[in-house]
């Protein structure tokens, strides 16, 4: 199966942990995207999705499907998403799509957080992907300095905006074996918006997919 096909595999098999009559919070990314198409098929059983994305409201609101304010929302049974890894403890790296600050808003409101994603995003210790960091851009040469201290390599997304207005770095080289603690670091640094890392936003369960099917993983 290619790697696509996984996602399919996945992004259908997430259907399940959707809970009817409910709000649905919908990530960002190519697994997801697979998943509002499958959402479309139920659109008239669930009250509508919180999104965490420009992008993924648009393929949500060409499918039928009602995209509510965040704000209107005070709690979602489950936020379905993907990541850029996962380790054994549920641990995520995300943002490669630059959609992490709404990203871990949408997660915030969720009791559950159901991974999407093909075997490969799954690894022992998180960071070989490469690290984002949501900025205010007057603070990227900072922020810059400041990961490159603790050991990184530090690679600006050029041109590229958020949904919110603020810029990316990407950290490369870290190899992250204590999640919570970077992420609470990171997180104290003026001028950064949101790090990538989902510690306390983790998965509480994520479906995998394999070329033997789609496995489920507990944490
Ligand atoms: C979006 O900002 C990311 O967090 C995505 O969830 C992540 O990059 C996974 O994307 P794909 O499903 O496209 O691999």
């Amino acid at each position: 199966m290619t790697q696509d096909e996984l996602k399919a595999l996945v992004g259908r098999a997430a259907l399940q942990q959707v809970v009817p009559g409910s709000v649905v919070g919908v990530g960002t990314g190519s697994t997801v995207n697979h998943f509002i198409d499958a959402l479309a098929g139920m659109k008239g059983q669930i009250a509508g999705a919180v999104s965490s994305s420009e992008q993924s409201t648009r393929r949500l609101q060409a499918l039928g499907i009602e995209v509510l304010d965040s704000n209107r929302v005070e709690r979602i049974p489950v936020y379905v998403d993907g990541a850029d890894e996962i380790d054994g403890r549920g641990f995520m790296i995300k943002g490669g799509g630059g959609a992490l600050t709404r990203e871990k808003i949408v997660a915030d409101l969720a009791e559950r957080f159901v991974c999407i994603v093909d075997a490969s995003k799954q690894v022992a210790v998180l960071g070989a992907f490469g690290l984002p960091v949501e900025v205010i851009p007057m603070a990227a040469a900072q922020v810059s300095r400041r990961l490159a201290a603790l050991g990184a390599r530090v690679v600006p997304r050029e041109g590229f905006v958020t949904d919110n207005g603020g810029h990316v770095l990407m950290a490369h080289g870290l190899a992250i074996d204590d999640p919570l603690a970077l992420e609470c670091r990171i997180n104290q640094w003026p001028g950064v918006i949101t790090v990538g890392l989902f510690a306390q936003h983790k998965a509480t369960l994520c479906l995998l997919g394999t070329p033997q099917g789609v496995q489920t993983l507990h944490y």
